[in-house]
């Protein structure tokens, strides 16, 4: 077949199936000349870079509902911005939309560059991001590639290179299959019929569009592509976190520094995390006691074992690191999810008020 016949099926397709995603001007709206928000097609692609629409669904809402445009959310409060994130993961995300944002709202007078090289000059979009929003917000024919094109591609073709050394031939594939015409709707049919029919484990070959010219399928092979080259396997690091309640109830916290791991996210005071088991760390002197369980969490390098102390703090305590925060400032969302976990494992042992 063709590739103009194969992105040809694959528009017929989308027509009738696309996904109904909030920041998506579905087919039938775009024919009537809608046109989409590219606030909130840069929005939806930050959010969704190594993150799932079923994660993301909620946190698009909230964040459009608090900050409409690119303005408002220049204008946030920065802690508000991380505190809405918590829980997403990758937060350097967070801390580059900002900066972003206030680039845009700053100097472009709230306009997003329409082309995939003015946006690649925007803090925390690359080039994956910055060719999703030049097609999807300004239907440029950009070739946009994540995990479920380079799927679709590998099994329409049969590529058997493993990745990530396949990337490059993947990527020439996919560019080939962008179409002059709606190169927008094309991006998107590719990645909902990765995430809907030609999905990692079981693809669903019988509904699929392009299930005749699709030369895995006709192999027999298209569960078994792509073939990844095995990962390392990931190290565990070990840490002590100190969840610390003073006498009137304020909860000792700290600010991670911006740059490296949870850059900017609030969290509990402790060690450092690495493979020798740390020493104690306590930034208080109290009675601080083993919480009994500790918190296990895997980050893309690592995994970790985070044990845990808690202790009543008195009343005129003076901490070493962190600050107190009253209990109506700490709201738990506000915490990344590993710190998140400490908390709901340290708090019914700590002086209920
Ligand atoms: N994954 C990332 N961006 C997407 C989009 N615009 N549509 C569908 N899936 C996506």
């Amino acid at each position: 077949m063709r590739d103009e016949d194969l992105s040809c099926a694959l528009l017929v397709w989308y027509d009738a199936h696309a996904r109904d995603l909030p920041w998506r001007v579905g087919p039938a709206a775009r024919a009537a000349g809608m046109r989409p928000d590219p606030y909130a097609v840069w929005l939806s692609e930050v959010m969704l870079q190594q993150t799932t629409v079923a994660a993301v669904r909620d946190y698009f809402h909230r964040f459009t509902r608090l900050w409409p445009d690119v303005a408002a959310l220049a204008a946030a409060e920065d802690a508000q911005v991380m505190g809405e994130w918590a829980g997403l993961g990758y937060y350097a995300r967070a801390r580059n939309l900002l900066k972003c944002a206030r680039v845009v709202a700053g100097e472009m007078d709230g306009r997003f560059p329409d082309t995939r090289e003015g946006l690649l000059a925007l803090p925390g979009i690359g080039p994956y991001t910055a060719a999703a929003i030049a097609a999807i917000a300004f239907d440029r024919p950009e070739t946009v590639v994540d995990g479920n094109v380079e799927r679709v591609m590998s099994r329409l073709f049969a590529v058997q290179t493993p990745l990530p050394s396949a990337k490059p031939a993947l990527t020439a594939l996919a560019a080939r299959l962008t179409p002059a015409q709606r190169p927008g709707d094309h991006a998107q049919a590719v990645m909902d019929l990765g995430a809907t029919i030609c999905t990692p484990k079981k693809p669903a070959c019988g509904i699929c569009p392009l299930r005749a010219p699709c030369a895995a399928r006709q192999q027999g092979i298209a569960a078994d592509l792509p073939r990844k080259t095995p990962k390392k396997p990931k190290p565990t690091r070990l840490g002590i976190a100190y969840i610390g309640r003073r006498s009137d109830g304020a909860w000792l916290l700290e600010r991670r520094p911006e740059k490296g791991l949870l850059g900017g996210m609030l969290g509990w005071p402790g060690t450092g995390w690495a493979e020798a088991a740390p020493a104690e760390a306590p930034p208080a002197p109290a009675n601080w006691r083993d919480a009994g369980e500790e918190v296990r969490h895997t980050f893309t390098h690592f995994h970790l074992r985070l044990a845990l102390r808690v202790a009543d703090l008195p009343g005129d305590c003076a901490p070493a690191q962190g600050q107190f925060l009253p209990p109506e400032a700490f709201r738990p969302s506000d915490l990344p999810t590993v710190m998140r976990k400490a908390f709901d494992l340290a708090r019914g042992q700590l002086g209920a008020r």
